[in-house]
């Protein structure tokens, strides 16, 4: 019998031997076939490729990455295991460009680091190991409290939108768009879910519809140019998104296809709910145009999920990964402190101010 999704984890830590383990998520709904990474070429390559994917999952992955680098460095020098360090971690920044919490993840890591100079080697590397496992556990709780807040913005038996997967396999636990769904299911809500498909690598009809299927949601899937379709006909009461990076403005960049659902729901007046735990806020991003927007490989786009190639050899592509949905679109941003409301330079910035959950 085929595993269930939602028992497994998504990125975790074996601490007896010092392994990453991530679900496969290329692999995915097909196989469940979970990776033990141990190398730091594979733990990039594990995150560039979207083997771990999603926002927070990365951030988790290059924690764990990070403090693996870190056992493998054999100086007991201070500056030479920091200087080594910096740069095991600056190659783990480099394996995406948009999400914000891979370098906040990285950030926490090297503070460890540079805040422990009189301290011998071995014990910063428990500290690693510690402040790794701390991000993944806080991740939880963080998508929990996500889950609550989304929780009182929904009815029982409503129709919700989503698009690419923000839910558990993007995250630890619960997810942040999914999370209210999550919890709404286990507290006996019947939802109705319609996933978009989310064109070209279809993390929505993927990884969306089987982690919803595994948890007993009603779960519908559409193909991305069918989401007005279904507005029109009053299906959807909700639409909730996660994001990669949200500008001090409150422009939040997600999975490319995110903008257009949001024009969308703003011309049907069908609320729109961005997800974002504050690790993902990034008040140094003043809007949206100050975000890196990751571009990748054209055969994403023209062959990778196909049987046979279906566009013609040499024809030129754009494949960007995400674009940002503009502030005023966004009827709120649900973040583990609350719920930030328009305008949201006062709100975001009043959220970032807020002590830990
Ligand atoms: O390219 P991906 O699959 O990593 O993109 C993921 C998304 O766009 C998610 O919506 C976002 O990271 C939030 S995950 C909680």
């Amino acid at each position: 019998m085929t595993k269930n999704i939602m028992s497994c984890e998504t990125v975790a830590l074996d601490n007896e031997h010092n392994v990453l383990l991530i679900v496969d998520q290329t692999k995915l709904p097909g196989r469940v076939e979970i990776l033990s990474l141990t190398k730091q070429e594979d733990i990039h390559r594990a995150i560039s490729s979207l083997q771990v994917r999603g926002a927070p999952a990365i951030g988790v992955a290059a924690a764990f990455g990070a403090y693996l680098a870190a056992c493998g460095i054999s100086s007991n020098d201070y500056d030479d295991f920091s200087r080594k360090f910096k740069k095991s971690c600056d190659y783990l920044a480099s394996s995406r460009p948009t999400a914000v919490n891979l370098f906040w993840a990285l950030g926490r890591m090297e503070r460890v680091v540079s805040g422990s100079k009189n301290l011998p080697v071995s014990e910063i590397k428990d500290m690693l190991r510690d402040e790794a496992i701390r991000i993944r556990n806080e991740d939880a709780e963080v998508c929990r409290a996500i889950g609550e807040y989304g929780l009182t913005l929904v009815n029982d038996g409503d129709g919700i939108m989503t698009h690419c997967n923000a839910g558990q396999l993007a995250t630890v636990r619960y997810g942040t768009a999914l999370a209210p769904i999550h919890l709404g299911r286990s507290r006996g809500y019947g939802f109705r879910v319609f996933a978009c498909e989310t064109r070209p690598l279809l993390q929505g009809a993927r990884l969306t519809a089987l982690e919803l299927m595994d948890d007993g949601v009603d779960t519908t899937l559409i193909c991305d140019n069918m989401a007005s379709s279904v507005m029109k006909r009053g299906w959807v009461q909700e639409v909730f998104v996660g994001c990669d990076r949200v500008a001090a403005n409150g422009d939040s960049c997600n999975k490319i296809g995110t903008s257009g659902l949001a024009i969308l729901a703003k011309y049907y007046d069908i609320p729109f709910y961005v997800c974002a735990p504050t690790s993902t806020i990034d008040m140094s991003a003043k809007s949206g145009q100050d975000i890196h927007i990751e571009e990748r490989a054209p055969d994403e786009v023209t062959e990778l999920w196909y049987r046979e190639r279906m566009a013609p050899a040499g024809v030129k592509v754009y494949n960007p990964a995400f674009d940002v949905a503009d502030s005023e679109l966004i009827t709120g941003i649900v973040t583990e402190r609350g719920i930030a409301r328009p305008p949201y330079s006062d709100s975001l910035a009043s959220i970032q101010n807020m002590r830990n959950l």
